[in-house]
């Protein structure tokens, strides 16, 4: 599945137009960039798409699971998102057992994957663009998350996120991870080849010749 990692309204109804997108994920950087209210954010780019990831906060278990509460109760499509830290975790285990779905985020590392899981997690967030970025290897990361998961027979979803080009989608898919959260330009790119664009040319102007054609010919079924 594909995601928009975004907090701008009018990047995530581009992608629903286009009839690609599966949700969105959102977080404090992204919302303070687009310059809204969080919660009238979040309700707007609910009302078009589904599974939209809105983060919490706070930093003490009780506090996210009060933040957490709120933040579900703002839309049906709310993914309550909790930090990987054993709050982070202890609060999603409450939220998760409410019926709330969990994104747990800023995930590094397999282990931590596995704790990710075993609360009941809706999905686990790896940072594959962090971890390229002090030259780790993001990829080999969601491939082992996927590969863990597989062989204790997981049911959390992997969702690659810090995606920072279209080979990080392509390479996510190929490693197994269930959905990749991409930047608007990302995805923009992922339409993108030589070929088609030289195809489509090829294909317009013949048509164009064939109808010029036929208005010099006598008239044929
Ligand atoms: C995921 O949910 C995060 O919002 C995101 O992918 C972070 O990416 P960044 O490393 O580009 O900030």
């Amino acid at each position: 599945m594909l995601f928009l990692d975004t907090a701008e309204y009018d990047e995530v109804a581009s992608a629903v137009s286009w009839g690609v997108l599966a949700g969105v994920t959102t977080n404090p950087t992204l919302i303070m960039k687009a310059g809204m209210d969080h919660e009238w954010q979040v309700k707007r780019i609910c009302a078009i798409v589904g599974n939209v990831s809105a983060e919490c906060v706070t930093e003490k278990k009780d506090d996210i699971v009060a933040e957490g509460r709120r933040l579900a109760a703002w839309h049906q499509n709310v993914i309550v998102k909790v930090p990987l830290t054993p709050d982070g975790l202890g609060a999603g285990r409450v939220l998760a057992g409410e019926g709330t779905r969990i994104n747990v985020t800023l995930c590094f590392s397999v282990n931590q994957a596995l704790l990710a899981a075993s609360i009941g997690a809706w999905c686990v967030s790896p940072f594959l663009g962090r971890l390229d970025d002090i030259s780790e290897d993001g990829i080999g990361l969601v491939r082992g998350i996927v590969d863990a998961y597989r062989a204790t027979g997981v049911g959390t979803k992997v969702l690659a996120a810090s995606i920072r080009n279209p080979m990080h989608v392509t390479q996510s898919a190929i490693a197994g991870a269930d959905i990749a959260t991409m930047p608007f330009t990302v995805l923009q790119s992922m339409f993108k080849h030589p070929l088609t664009d030289k195809g489509l040319a090829q294909f317009t102007a013949d048509y164009q010749k064939g109808v010029a054609a036929r208005k010099q010919q006598p008239a044929k079924a």
